[in-house]
């Protein structure tokens, strides 16, 4: 039923958007992304659309499409290739997929802490992530925050890596997920964020790994009762647009958008920090054990995971440099 209000969605869409594009003065971007309303990020492109109508005087306009309405993350990101939908959200695992240079923000205990991850994403290094997503008619809007990843599982407290011997943890549908949950030593189990619920009441899996505000907003909590705060990785989520979307628009078009983007970056990392605040103190009442592992063995098992990715000469230069920083 959804995969079909989804397709007749996006018939629409192409049509409605299209023609605005290329007709009238007023334009609307379809804007497409899997996280609930609930969620910090989702209040970004609220704010991101509001500031939009208004530097426009509504002109051009973002219309959201949330909860997955339009299919998973990669699904967003085909129709925007295909141009089907101009605009959408995503883990940067998700566009790793796509766009090799992503693959770097998947690399465990890379970012020292919340400060190095934004000096370097908005600094030269994201400005080059952002513009090299062009030649996959991905273009890089901005970066969003979204905290440290960290495991949760159903019945089974985790010390150490040790202790994920053996447990089925649901990770994002990239190849650098999957390596990064298997040098650690789970056995990983790619799958869509929208299928987690259902998985992890039916074991399908024994844990996933998250972020808080999304452990929170997709109810995971309900099913389960540790969250490790072993913080293996700091995967920003990030805004595109179809490249083909992007070059119909005027210098005067553009530079709006850029505003809207960058006024709405600065509030969602307010929203994120009121959310983190909000969500453990609700998790403390509703039983979810916290347990704050020593990070060294984490960080000692996970290493091959960068060395491997270092062999490539595109994506050591970057390393190299996130690391200086
Ligand atoms: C985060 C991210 C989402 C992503 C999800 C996932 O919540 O913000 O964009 O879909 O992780 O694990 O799939």
């Amino acid at each position: 039923m959804r995969k079909c209000c989804s397709i007749v969605l996006v018939i629409l869409g192409c049509i409605v958007v299209s023609s605005c594009a290329s007709v009238g003065n007023n334009k609307t971007l379809y804007f497409a992304h899997s996280l609930p309303t609930s969620h910090p990020v989702h209040k970004g492109i609220l704010v991101m659309q509001e500031v939009l109508n208004e530097k426009s005087e509504g002109k051009l306009q973002i219309k959201i499409f949330p909860d997955g309405q339009l299919g998973s993350e990669r699904e967003a990101l085909e129709l925007l290739q295909i141009g089907s939908i101009a605009m959408t959200k995503v883990s940067a695992s998700a566009l790793s997929n796509f766009v090799p240079e992503y693959q770097i923000t998947v690399i465990p205990y890379l970012f020292r802490d919340s400060e190095h991850l934004f000096k370097n994403l908005e600094g030269e290094v994201g400005k080059q992530m952002l513009a090299s997503g062009t030649e996959y008619l991905l273009r890089g809007v901005c970066f969003y925050d979204a905290g440290a990843r960290s495991f949760y599982t159903k019945d089974r407290p985790v010390y150490s890596p040790d202790d994920l011997e053996g447990l089925k943890v649901r990770v994002q549908n990239d190849q650098m997920s999957v390596d990064m949950a298997n040098t650690l030593g789970a056995s990983a189990t790619p799958m869509a964020f929208g299928e987690l619920y259902t998985a992890l009441q039916q074991n399908v899996v024994d844990g996933a790994e998250n972020n808080i505000p999304s452990f929170v907003s997709s109810n995971h909590f309900e099913v389960c009762k540790y969250y490790i705060f072993d913080e293996h990785t700091m995967v920003p989520d990030v805004v595109i647009i179809g490249t083909k979307f992007w070059n119909l628009l005027s210098d005067e078009e553009k530079g709006w958008l850029d505003a809207a983007a960058k006024e709405s970056v600065a509030k969602q990392k307010q929203f994120w920090q009121e959310t983190i605040e909000e969500n453990m103190k609700m998790l403390r009442e509703e039983g979810v054990e916290f347990i704050y592992p020593e990070k060294e063995p984490f960080v000692k098992k996970s290493k091959p995971v960068m060395e491997r990715l270092m062999k490539d000469p595109k994506l050591k230069p970057i390393i190299d440099k996130i690391n200086a920083n």
